[in-house]
């Protein structure tokens, strides 16, 4: 594996590249600056942070780089997406055979800026009310969503690379992520 490439907003996808770089000894690079220490169709593994569904930066990634395997990183508890939804479907591979694994980031609502803090006040403000209305009937899990919207928080959890640095070591690196026409990756 040449190296892992990042897109991070707030911080949390950083923090894990980094401790995956340690962990492995491959380098970690983010996203704008890579095309200065790869060339073109390089093997990556590739982290973003999951926006609306979308793990961002993996389409532009796929178009340069050999995308070996690729970890999502969000809020929720458990992994969600297109490309979670695919590999849910796959026995946790993309379509084209990569490994996708899902990490647990957190919430930062200070460090967001501009078009995605906009964005994701409706989506807080309708979750935060979803689980209100529920009143005692909210699971727990629920309630530790709404808290995680309504004050935001570090989910960050070093034993959740476990996987993935397993994989480094000793799984195969044979799949790639390819580009699937009108799928949402
Ligand atoms: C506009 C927006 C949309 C988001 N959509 C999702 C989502 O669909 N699923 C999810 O689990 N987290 C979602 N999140 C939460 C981020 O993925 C989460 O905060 C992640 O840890 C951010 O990583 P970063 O610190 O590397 O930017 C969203 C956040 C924003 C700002």
């Amino acid at each position: 594996m040449k190296a892992i490439v990042y897109k991070s907003q707030t911080g949390f996808t950083e923090r894990y590249a980094k401790l995956l770089s340690e962990k492995t000894g491959v380098p970690a690079y983010p996203l704008k600056q890579a095309g200065k220490y790869l060339r073109k169709n390089d093997d990556i593994f590739y982290m973003g942070w999951l926006m609306a569904g979308r793990t961002s930066g993996l389409d532009t990634v796929v178009e340069k780089y050999t995308v070996r395997g690729v970890a999502i990183v969000g809020m929720s508890p458990g992994g969600n997406g297109g490309l979670w939804d695919v590999a849910c479907k796959n026995g946790g591979y993309s379509d084209g055979g990569a490994p996708v694994f899902y990490l647990r980031g957190g919430y930062a609502p200070d460090k967001l800026k501009g078009l995605h803090r906009l964005l994701m006040k409706p989506m807080a403000n309708s979750v935060v009310q979803e689980i209100r209305d529920k009143g005692p009937k909210a699971t727990e899990s629920e309630l530790e969503m709404m808290n995680l919207f309504l004050h935001g928080g570090d989910c960050f959890d070093e034993a959740q690379l476990e996987p993935i640095v397993r994989w480094f070591q000793t799984g195969l690196h044979d799949g790639r992520v390819r580009i699937m026409p009108n799928a949402t990756l």
